[in-house]
């Protein structure tokens, strides 16, 4: 294994270069030719990390390649699209949320769609941007995969030539499904195989999780392949970054306005939000702090979807040291009763979750104690 893989990650690797330069300048010149020439696939990864070449495991394999191979085909037009016709604006049409459908939703979708055909391997993909679940009839007898995606996530960055991501889960189908209502998909997030996200930033990352750590990748398009570029990444356990859409402040419910109200008067808080939840998780992922899409009074189950937005990420963010909340229940624990199914998130650094729950809980505490003083009264 190579010493940066060894030593968890690139900055690690390079700290430990400073020590080996010191010793022996030439060893510190063989080591950094090798962290680029010793360079670990996606595929040999999951391998790796599984510890086995059994068929659960080449099949994982296989299925993080074929992600990967979407993430290409959509990078490649993101990297375009000011230049190619029919990639920007909207469709004309909205989906199953009520949302404008972008074409760049349309296409990523599609694209999603081809890879996992040619798989073999799924039976059967949900995404944001489809009703029902897409079944491949010729893949069921053997694969018994689906998978769940956001195709673009954050697609109103699209056209403004921002950061996008895709998140997506792979989960084991229960069952044959002879009535086509995926009612085995309405189960918590444990049963998640794994899990991940793709960004496209000014280099395309995809960061995966089986449930051993979480590692990302950045593609090289020279090579066209995506490296490993940290692996077992650690969420700090506090950080100052708190994320969220502070023009929704007086929709929310008062022990969020008291959150965003404490941070206001605290330093060591600073605020960063880019309308691409995957965009700004992963900067929490390697620096610390919140990100919250909470609900409103009007709508208390938020924004975020459950099966293919927070579930996986917070797969993800708990592997790597964090947590993943509604405000009050574990993520992973929530059962969706329908496949779009919405819920709340607070998701990040173990201390900055729990600062925003302590708000929660202090609420609904105060609030327990006002209806029994009235019911005294
Ligand atoms: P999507 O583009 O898949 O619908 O997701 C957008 C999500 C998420 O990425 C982002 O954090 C949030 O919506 C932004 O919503 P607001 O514009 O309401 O802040
Ligand atoms: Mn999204
Ligand atoms: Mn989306």
């Amino acid at each position: 294994m190579a010493d940066h893989q060894a030593n968890g990650n690139l900055s690690d690797a390079n700290l430990s270069d400073a020590n080996l330069s010191d010793a022996n300048p030439a060893l510190s010149l063989n080591h950094k030719y090798a962290l680029d020439r010793d360079c670990t696939t996606l595929s040999r990864h999951v391998l790796q990390q599984l510890q086995s070449f059994s068929s659960d495991a080449q099949d994982l394999s296989a299925l993080m390649n074929r992600i990967g191979l979407a993430a290409k085909l959509i990078a490649r037009r993101l990297t375009r699209a000011g230049l190619v016709e029919d990639a920007l604006g909207f469709t004309g049409r909205t989906n199953v949320q009520g949302e404008s459908v972008k074409k760049m939703d349309e296409f990523a979708n599609q694209v999603f769609i081809s890879a996992f055909e040619q798989s073999g391997l799924v039976c059967r993909l949900a995404s944001e941007e489809m009703d029902q679940p897409y079944y491949i009839p010729e893949n069921c007898p053997l694969g018994r995969y689906t998978l769940l995606y956001d195709p673009i996530d954050g697609s109103s960055n699209v056209d403004i030539n921002l950061n996008v991501g895709a998140i997506f889960a792979i989960r084991q189908q229960e069952g044959n499904d002879l009535d086509g209502q995926a009612r085995d998909l309405l189960r918590d997030g444990h049963q998640q195989i794994a899990a991940g996200y793709v960004l496209y930033g000014p280099s395309t990352m995809l960061v995966y999780s089986v449930g051993s750590g979480v590692h990302a990748f950045t593609l090289d398009p020279s090579l066209g392949e995506f490296i490993l570029s940290s692996e077992n990444i650690k969420i700090p356990t506090h950080g100052s970054i708190y994320s969220v859409n502070e023009g929704n402040f007086w929709q929310w419910e008062e022990p969020i306005r008291n959150y965003i109200r404490y941070v206001h008067r605290h330093e060591g808080y600073t605020a960063r939000y880019s309308g691409a939840l995957v965009g700004d998780i992963h900067r929490i992922l390697f620096q610390g702090g919140v990100f919250l899409y909470p609900g409103t009074v009007k709508k208390p189950e938020g924004k975020l979807r459950l099966l293919y937005e927070s579930a996986p990420l917070a797969f993800l963010v708990e592997q790597a040291g964090g947590v993943a909340s509604t405000g009050t229940q574990r993520i992973l624990d929530v059962v969706p009763d329908q496949l779009h199914t919405r819920t709340p998130l607070v998701i990040g650094s173990v201390e900055d979750v729990a600062l925003v729950e302590s708000f929660i809980q202090e609420h609904s505490r105060e609030q327990q104690e006002r209806e029994i003083l009235s019911t005294k009264g």
